[in-house]
């Protein structure tokens, strides 16, 4: 179930999402929209945003705005978020979500891997940054929240490169923070827990597995996509007016 409490000031709000078309993002796309915020979001993944925006059309009463773009191409990601200001106006909420959690075997990494790992589950977290500070600040201000995971916490045997960017996201959030903080822009991280999005579901879940991951929440209850929404709309609004800096954990209490 989408959160139910409403933020007024979200209301009109530019916000960006990238990887916005699926998972935990298309929770986002629309959980903003339905705050009245003016929603663009960036994927590949056409099939799937194509649908969400007609979904969200139809829930929120407004088409959030898809650009399709590659985030590891960064020229192509900075033309991306200039077409999310010039429809929507500067960006003020920025939510670096996307990522992608490929297995990988230690032996088998190549130089190659790591590059393209890190160009997905990193670098484009400091380039959307980049590009929406400028705007935000002659905004008077913004929130950017970027996904980290609580993966690399648990010592999660079987993604080193993508656990490294996750912590990574959480070094990158401290220093953004340190450094726009003077124009009123907050950076602060989400780090869900097992959230069972379809790409879970598809390659991951086990019964079995699911089961002795509940077993270590305090709260018994599998975790859905909308579950990590309302956190980000309270990073998002003034509510969080001083919150900055910070990681958020939201893994149902993992033990
Ligand atoms: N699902 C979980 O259990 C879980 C747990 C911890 C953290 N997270 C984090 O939450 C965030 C969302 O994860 P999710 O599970 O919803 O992922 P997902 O794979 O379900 O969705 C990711 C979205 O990003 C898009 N995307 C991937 N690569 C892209 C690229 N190069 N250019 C543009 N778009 C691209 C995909 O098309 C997809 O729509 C990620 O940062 C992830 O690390 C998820």
């Amino acid at each position: 179930m989408m959160p139910t409490a409403r933020y007024p000031d979200l209301k009109g709000a530019s916000v960006l999402i990238t990887g916005g078309g699926s998972g935990i993002g298309a929770a986002l796309t629309e959980g903003f929209a339905l705050q009245g915020a003016l929603v663009a979001f960036i994927d590949i993944d056409d099939k799937a945003s194509r649908a969400l925006v007609a979904k969200v059309e139809e829930s929120a009463g407004r088409a959030p705005l898809y650009i399709k773009c590659d985030l590891t191409d960064i020229a192509a990601l900075k033309r991306a978020v200039a077409k999310a200001a010039k429809a929507h106006g500067p960006v003020t909420v920025l939510v670096n979500n996307a990522a992608r959690d490929d297995r990988h075997d230690v032996a088998d990494v190549t130089e190659e891997f790591w590059d393209r790992n890190q160009a997905v589950n990193l670098r484009p977290h400091f380039f959307t940054a980049q590009a929406v500070a400028r705007g935000m600040k002659a905004a008077g201000g913004g929130s950017i929240i970027n996904f980290t995971s609580t993966s690399f916490l648990i010592n999660h045997p079987d993604m080193p490169s993508y656990t490294a960017a996750k912590a990574g996201v959480i070094g990158l959030t401290k220093g953004l923070a340190g450094k726009l903080g003077v124009d009123g822009i907050r950076v602060n991280a989400v780090a869900p827990g097992w959230v069972l999005t379809e790409r879970q579901k598809a390659l991951w879940v086990t019964e079995e597995g699911l089961a002795a991951h509940i077993t270590k929440q305090c709260i018994k209850q599998p975790m859905k996509p909308e579950d990590v929404v309302g956190v980000c709309l309270f990073l998002a609004s003034d509510s969080a007016k001083l919150l900055s800096a910070q990681t958020l954990i939201v893994d149902g209490g993992y033990m």
